[in-house]
């Protein structure tokens, strides 16, 4: 099989794992085509997509355009801020503005969950999710697994320790989809209140004490405290959450094991991870922005196979 099954990529919980292997094969071609000195190929010359970003972004944002760019798109960017959303146009209406210039595939970020599936069920076009509120982060975790895979070899049976405000994560949920259908064991790790309460349903482990989680695991994805998403309290102070959730060189000597340190970005250096550790040969955090571009140019172009 050389293409993928739907013509959207919404989440992780509808692919299925010869999409996933064959995401991550191409994901290794367009790696490749990164290392040369002419980074680009014209395999996208004939497709149009617009970058729709209703939420702050960085990396997925520069990561897709840069894809876009290296596969030879048209491209469109829209941000909400500066646009006629502030002058009361509709989320639908917006995007059907856009789509009439004739754009192929559209990458959308909101912070409403269930946007990208709603705009998929509303337009032609091929929808990919950039981050839907809490909801799913698909090209997030995709290239979390690519990352874990190139530094360990493979991902069955590997110990992926999820780390801190998993109630609010949209990574943490595509990123457990992910892993338990590559054969990992998962755990989420964190205070009572940052972790939902079913979740274990899931067929994971769940686990309070930082320490106990960090020697179960090969690997700690540890994850932001999204401040911008809680309404109430979840914990006493950003001091309380460091002292005995924060991942430091002190805690990890305690332990004193190989142990693989991932974040999705962008980090509270000092609150969930300090710098120390951030920065040192264990973290492979700059490594997975690298892979985001392969893995985002892997999904456009499997996405364009389908477009008549
Ligand atoms: N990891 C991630 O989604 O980062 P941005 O919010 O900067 O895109």
């Amino acid at each position: 099989m050389n293409l993928l099954n739907n013509k959207h990529l919404l989440g992780i919980k509808n692919l299925d794992l010869n999409e996933i292997d064959l995401i991550f094969n191409t994901a290794d071609r367009f790696k490749e085509v990164l290392t040369r000195p002419i980074k680009k190929v014209p395999s996208l010359r004939h497709i149009t997509i617009a970058n729709v970003f209703f939420e702050n972004s960085t990396r997925t944002k520069l990561s897709f355009e840069l894809a876009e760019k290296r596969l030879s798109a048209e491209i469109l960017n829209f941000s909400s801020s500066g646009s006629s959303v502030k002058k009361g146009e509709s989320l639908l209406d917006t995007i059907k503005n856009i789509l009439v210039m004739k754009v192929d595939i559209m990458v959308i970020r909101h912070s409403s969950p269930g946007v990208p599936q709603f705009i998929a069920n509303n337009v032609d076009a091929s929808v990919v999710n950039a981050g839907d509120g809490s909801h799913e982060h698909p090209t997030q975790a995709l290239l979390d697994a690519y990352s874990i895979k190139e530094k360990l070899g493979n991902i069955n049976n590997k110990k992926i320790a999820i780390i801190g405000d998993i109630i609010h994560s949209r990574v943490a949920i595509s990123n457990i989809f992910l892993l338990k259908k590559l054969g990992a064991k998962v755990m989420v790790c964190g205070p009572k209140t940052l972790i939902p309460k079913h979740i274990s349903d899931l067929d994971i482990i769940v686990e309070n004490n930082i320490k106990k989680a960090l020697e179960w695991a090969d690997v700690a994805n540890v994850l932001r405290i999204q401040l911008e998403r809680q309404e109430v309290k979840y914990f006493p102070s950003l001091r309380e959450y460091s002292l005995y959730f924060g991942i430091n060189n002190k805690l990890l000597k305690s332990i004193n094991k190989d142990l693989i340190i991932m974040h999705p970005g962008p980090i509270n250096r000092g609150i969930e991870i300090s710098s120390d550790v951030a920065d040192s040969s264990r973290s492979i955090i700059l490594n997975q922005v690298e892979n985001g571009v392969a893995i985002r140019m892997a999904i456009l172009y499997l996405l364009s196979l389908n477009i008549k």
